[in-house]
């Protein structure tokens, strides 16, 4: 069922329901188990990253050599032939002859819709411009849910950058399968733009607020998402400055929260997080990077095995 839906990739947060997102986050947590499995021997991924990341193509990359497979790619579109003109579409109709499926991350926002029209095999969204990421959103789900529980009657703040983190639109698109308080936290100028919201609050029947300031509800969290201020977004770099550092999480913080509290960010982090509670046991940023690598394995599996 799941491999026959996304059979041309996962673009979007969107084409998932509740059963897709429970059946994959089984499959992650199976992996979870499992090191290394040869079910994709033979078979080759690539990695197009036109932007920089390090856990993303990493671990899509650890998932495929751990799944017994082959990875080509490049890390920048500096050393392909798009810098020579070639267009996007050009290079996804050469790419799919020399692989089995295709991760792309880049800066214009329907970059893997595109790619999904021209390919005859699967494309993974890792990232398109400050839309969507569809795969750390699943792997954010992983971590709550082997590290929280439930997702149902969860209390998940969102916080930091809004209007261009595609992180937290791919999760808030996710969690509106379920259950769930949300409260959307982020300074007036980087509220999330009102296309997702009208979609979360409209076509999902979405429980969401809005709110400037995390502390006043820090106690009732049992989940807070932080994201970094997207400086390569801005337009005007003196905007940037004038909220880079508008959440700094503390030590102070983390005292006033929940006993079972988590704190979690998709990573890269610059300020918005003292490295003092690294240590801590709500501070769970790192133990999702270990989640990424195994959602990614589930989800390799599932377009690529035979
Ligand atoms: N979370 C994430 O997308 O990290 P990278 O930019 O390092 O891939």
């Amino acid at each position: 069922m799941f491999q026959e839906k996304f059979r041309e990739g996962i673009v979007s947060a969107r084409d998932f329901n509740r059963e897709d997102i429970e059946y994959i986050l089984k499959k992650g947590q199976e992996m979870i188990k499992v090191k290394n499995l040869d079910i994709l021997k033979g078979k080759i991924l690539a990695t197009l990253f036109f932007e920089p990341s390090t856990r993303t193509r990493l671990s899509f990359e650890s998932a495929m050599h751990r799944l017994g497979g082959s990875v080509i790619g490049f890390q920048s579109g500096d050393v392909s032939s798009i810098k020579k003109g070639e267009s996007l579409a050009d290079t996804i109709r050469t790419v799919e002859n020399y692989s089995d499926c295709i991760v792309i991350r880049h800066p214009m926002e329907g970059s893997a819709k595109l790619a999904s029209r021209f390919a005859k095999v699967p494309i993974i969204n890792a990232g398109s411009g400050s839309k969507e990421h569809p795969t750390q959103a699943l792997l954010d789900l992983l971590t709550i849910t082997e590290e929280v529980g439930e997702l149902d009657g969860l209390n998940i703040g969102i916080m930091g950058d809004l209007k261009y983190g595609r992180t937290v639109h791919s999760l808030a698109i996710l969690l509106s399968n379920f259950d769930v308080n949300v409260y959307f936290i982020s300074p007036e100028e980087l509220r999330m733009r009102n296309r997702y919201k009208d979609y979360l609050y409209h076509e999902r029947r979405m429980k969401f607020k809005e709110l400037s300031e995390y502390r006043k509800i820090l106690d009732v969290l049992d989940v807070l998402y932080m994201t970094r201020i997207q400086k390569e977004r801005f337009a005007d770099l003196e905007e940037y400055e004038r909220v880079k550092d508008i959440y700094v999480f503390t030590q102070k913080d983390l005292k006033n929260t929940k006993e079972n509290f988590k704190l979690l960010h998709p990573l890269p982090r610059v300020n918005e997080i003292s490295p003092e509670i690294d240590k801590s046991e709500k501070a769970i940023y790192f133990k999702q990077t270990h989640y990424g690598l195994q959602m990614r394995k589930a989800i390799l599996a599932e377009l690529m095995r035979d």
